[in-house]
């Protein structure tokens, strides 16, 4: 088992360019004194030039919050992978549950998304998760098996290990309301597990699953302790430079 960890910050719907460069600088500066785990950020598409243009030579990875399947083409409002990757952006996260919620975005969708940024060399960080509704009616591994079997439709196997899974209950996220370290160590060793089924041990071994949904500096040490968690997708608490970087150093 050879799993980097991996804290992500998902700035979604918020910070101004120069607000955006401000917080980019002060993470990739902690990320610079973190050699043994990557650092991602995704900021908003507008802050993303800046973005990289002030981290570029840092170890901090940019990431877009979402990404298009084609090349180019007809797709009013939509951003292709070679326009983020020209400006160097390097993952971008897929299937997040707001835009499945908000946006209506079906796991078909999301499937054409994640082959589109595979195939235009972004890796992408594909979230799943079952909302309160779901997980009360004991539906929790039938709901994340069917996300990520729609979902890493068409993955080759060789692609596999380019994917980061992100197991974000819609419960937790924004809520203040984490899921118990118990609850997300028991759905990441499920999702190992269905990978195992799917592709093969060795792969799935390697896959690494982030924990999202109220992360906070004050969680980040019980849930990182967790065999089957390798990092974090962090909302709220990735917008304040010295609660990100409390995360990042988590113990
Ligand atoms: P949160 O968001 O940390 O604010 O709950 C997590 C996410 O949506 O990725």
């Amino acid at each position: 088992m050879n799993r980097r960890p991996l804290i992500a910050g998902n700035w979604k719907m918020y910070l101004s360019v120069a607000e955006s460069v401000r917080l980019a600088q002060a993470v990739a500066a902690t990320s610079a004194t973190c050699p043994d785990l990557d650092v991602m950020v995704a900021p908003a598409f507008t802050s993303l030039a800046k973005v990289c243009e002030a981290v570029g030579n840092t170890s901090l990875k940019v990431a877009a919050q979402n990404v298009a399947w084609a090349k180019e083409g007809a797709f009013t409002g939509e951003i292709a992978p070679p326009m983020l990757t020209d400006l160097g952006v390097r993952l971008a996260i897929v299937g997040h549950s707001e835009r499945r919620q908000i946006f209506g975005e079906s796991d078909a969708m999301i499937n054409r998304r994640l082959l589109g940024a595979l195939a235009g060399g972004l890796q992408p960080v594909f979230c799943v998760g079952e909302t309160l509704e779901e997980r009360e009616a004991d539906r929790t591994f039938s709901v994340l098996e069917h996300q990520v079997r729609q979902g890493l439709q068409g993955v080759t196997k060789e692609e596999m290990p380019q994917v980061v899974l992100a197991y974000e209950p819609v419960w937790a996220i924004g809520t203040g309301k984490t899921a118990t370290k118990e609850q997300a160590q028991e759905a990441h060793a499920f999702l190992r597990r269905l990978l195992a089924e799917t592709y093969e041990k060795n792969i799935a071994e390697d896959v690494r699953i982030l924990y999202g949904g109220s992360v906070k500096p004050d969680n980040i040490d019980s849930l990182m302790a967790q065999p089957d968690i390798d990092g974090a997708l962090v909302g709220g608490a990735a917008l304040k430079a010295e609660s990100f970087e409390r995360i990042i150093r988590f113990q």
